[in-house]
């Protein structure tokens, strides 16, 4: 419901699980943010909520001594009028100043969104969404600017976006135009994000917040490796299962910021959107920008409560693939069993034993076209190469299919190497300053995927392959970093718009993709989770979390995941050991127990595995698929351990009547304490019955979740088993399956 005050000009958006509440300022006509959090009851009146000191020492717009917005909780905060803290808005006018203010001037209300534009986006039909869209008129020029708000009835979710609107004559530079803006009361944060580096993405920092400003940020042209663009605000107290959190998620890809600033009165600012940095976009007379949008989520029950709410929300309203609800075939990836290193016959022995395991995909990833045998060139050239298939991509997908396999292939459609046609044809395609330096990144360079023909000619390489190959799965790759962002085609006064422009060129080609071909099952990927974000999500329904298939990393990077995208959009396979990344050594059942909490699939060489090996594989592969509706639709839980050498995860049905446990214990203790783990959200009242393996025990819901599993076994009248028993070692996995009686 939202709720607009004639009077008092109050806006309240609420529905059952959050409320959000601000006003026009009748002095300056900017807007004042009142209250964010958990369900309040509608006033008629909310200005008991206006805090105001008398602070002669301070700057004041103008009149009396309570004027200082440095002292206002602002709904889209300006610089150049006396708030000091970072601004959601910079425009750089004709003069050189960078004053402005926006003044209230109307406000619409209605139901349903669509995505429409050049970016991603969330939709709902009319019962699932009202809008309240804010229009503001700059005080000083004929800018507009609108903001927007989606309030999701059904979930404690709004999501924002901003829009600038140049009705003048003259064109101003727009420096920053935040999705969103946030001021929180004095209180006591923390903060949590998700970073890390290539082969180790979005572990999971939790921090307090300090005084100043702190982010998380890329600079690098997609999302990153290093950062990802999300961050939670919580309590010390907020834990998995209980508190308050809320959650910021950027619908975005290219270069972002997600910021916290702490001011000196405690007030904390949350900001999302592109990254100011190096960011300045000409927007001519008559013409709009729009800032991607931001999804917000609240949650008083804990992390998960948070965690939950994403996952619901972009598989409901982001993720449009037909493919979000089905069952994602099992697949098998030839990267790292070869790596560029294949011949048609070898390709064709891994289908042959990945059809006798129960594999329902084969992906043909990097190494099919051209003349690529390493990395060092032919991106760009998407021909297959004749020499690794001499019959052709065509025939290969023909006898993949007959055997009863789907087909995949892999594309980098993003880059060039220098020794391709395409690099002398159109050596100005390439981003970079050309009497600069131009930095290579895995010996490739980076198309200009701002300037619409290069789009349209990649497009067009690729229909060539996806038009004649019978194909059902896609991994889009991109594999650098965009160093130099300098493109040939823009003005010198445009070049602070390469990064923006070249996201929505990938987000164009995508869509092509999309639309013409709707069936193929897209993967998304960044050399791994380079690109692990919502904006991707509208596009593809799964991604490649990371190229490192090492279980036990993996659970670091799972869980950091899991804190906003749903298990049905991680990329997760077993691969062989010792493992490529990090050469460990862990047990096929414990990388099994790992990916099957994502969308599970193999990446070695089946030829490789022993016979023994073969017919766990094939039994794994039976299993997980009994799970998978479970666990692609359940509710996910991080299940709290006692330590940091335990990670525990579940997934429980919607009904509550079956749950699946995975308990991963890192290394092994000697003489090592009881363990125990509670569980969560199963029905209290129920019984279930609790299987691992062979062995089975009835339990309580309700005690499940106040005293948890017990892991250790009862030895009582065993003693002489002390001698015999086989210790499980380091990297042990458990896994549980539970059904309501
Ligand atoms: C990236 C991907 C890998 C693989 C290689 C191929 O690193 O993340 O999965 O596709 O590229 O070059």
């Amino acid at each position: 419901m939202i709720y607009f005050n004639e009077k008092t000009l109050e806006f309240h958006l609420t529905n059952q699980a959050m409320s959000y509440v601000f006003r026009v300022m009748d002095q300056t006509g900017t807007l004042e943010h009142l209250y964010y959090g958990s369900t309040i009851p509608h006033y008629n009146d909310f200005s008991f909520l206006i805090e105001r000191e008398i602070r002669p020492s301070n700057n004041q717009v103008w009149g009396n001594n309570l004027t200082s917005l440095e002292h206002v909780k602002q709904e889209y905060p300006v610089f150049g009028t006396t708030d000091f803290r970072y601004p959601a808005l910079d425009v750089e006018y004709p003069e050189g100043d960078h004053i402005s203010q926006f003044v209230y001037q109307s406000y619409r209300i209605f139901t349903g969104k669509k995505v429409t534009g050049a970016l991603p986006g969330t939709f709902g039909e009319k019962d699932e969404v009202e809008v309240l869209e804010i229009t503001l008129k700059d005080h000083y020029s004929d800018l507009l600017l609108v903001l927007t708000y989606h309030l999701y009835m059904d979930e404690p979710v709004l999501t924002r976006q901003a829009k600038l609107i140049n009705q003048g004559q003259q064109a101003v530079s727009l420096h920053q135009l935040a999705s969103l803006s946030v001021d929180f009361p004095k209180g006591n944060y923390e903060w949590l994000h998700l970073n890390g580096a290539w082969a180790r993405e979005a572990h999971l920092t939790r921090e307090a917040v300090h005084l100043g400003v702190q982010h998380v940020s890329s600079t690098r042209g997609h999302s990153s490796h290093m950062h990802n663009p999300f961050l939670a605000l919580c309590q010390p107290d907020t834990t998995e299962k209980q508190g308050e959190a809320y959650g910021f998620s950027l619908i975005y890809s290219g270069n972002f910021l997600a910021q916290i600033e702490r001011d000196n009165y405690d007030v904390v600012r949350v900001q999302l959107g592109i990254n100011p940095f190096q960011f300045n976009w000409q927007l001519k007379a008559g013409e709009t920008f729009e800032s991607p949008e931001a999804v917000m989520v609240f949650s008083e029950s804990g992390l998960n409560g948070m965690s939950q709410t994403f996952h619901r929300f972009f598989k409901k309203h982001l993720i449009r693939s037909p493919w979000k609800d089905k069952k994602r075939p099992v697949l098998i990836n030839n990267w790292e069993a070869t790596y560029f290193d294949f011949t048609e016959e070898k390709i064709l022995e891994i289908v042959d034993e990945a059809q006798q395991l129960g594999i329902d995909l084969f992906v043909l990833d990097d190494g099919w076209f051209g003349h690529r045998n390493s990395d060092t060139g032919s991106l760009g050239n998407w021909t297959e190469n004749r020499a690794k298939l001499p019959h052709g991509l065509k025939n290969l997908s023909e006898k993949i299919h007959e055997k009863g396999l789907l087909f995949g292939l892999w594309f980098e459609p993003e880059m060039i190497s220098n020794d391709t046609e395409l690099y002398d044809q159109h050596p100005e395609w390439v981003l970079g300053q050309p009497d600069k330096n131009i930095s290579h990144g895995r010996n490739q360079f980076v198309l200009d995927f701002g300037n619409p023909a290069v789009v349209e000619h990649i497009f067009e390489q690729m229909t060539q392959i996806l038009s004649n190959v019978e194909i059902d799965y896609i991994k889009l790759d991109m594999n650098r970093y965009i160093s130099e962002a300098y493109s040939n085609m823009l003005a010198a006064n445009q070049q602070g718009e390469v990064c923006h422009r070249y996201i929505i060129g990938v987000y164009d080609l995508y869509e092509r993709i999309v639309k013409n071909y709707p069936e193929i099952l897209i993967e998304s990927c960044a050399g791994g989770g380079a690109r692990f974000d919502a904006g991707m999500l509208y596009y593809s329904p799964q991604i490649w979390a990371s190229d490192d298939t090492d279980a036990v990393e993996r659970l670091s990077i799972q869980s950091g995941l899991s804190m906003l995208y749903p298990l049905s959009t991680m990329g997760s396979h077993v691969s062989a050991v010792p493992n490529h990344q990090v050469a460990r050594v862990t047990s096929l059942e414990m990388r099994k127990h790992v990916a099957m909490f994502g969308t599970f699939g193999y990446e070695l060489d089946p030829t490789k595995l022993t016979s023994k090996e073969k017919k766990a594989v094939k039994q794994d592969i039976l299993d997980y698929k009994r799970y998978q509706e479970l666990i692609c639709s359940g509710d996910f839980y991080r299940l709290e351990t006692t330590d940091e050498n335990q990670v525990a995860w579940m997934v429980v049905s919607q009904d509550k009547n079956e749950a699946l446990v995975g308990y991963y214990q890192i290394l092994a203790r000697p003489n090592p304490s009881y363990e125990r783990i509670r569980l969560l959200g199963l029905a209290k009242e129920k019984e279930y019955s609790v299987s691992e393996g062979d062995k089975k025990t009835v339990r309580y819901g309700k005690d499940l979740e106040t005293i948890g599993l017990i892991l250790n076994e009862n030895y009582i009248g065993r003693e002489q088993e002390y001698w015999s028993r086989t210790m499980p070692g380091d990297f042990h996995s458990r896994v549980f399956h539970l059904t309501a009686r």
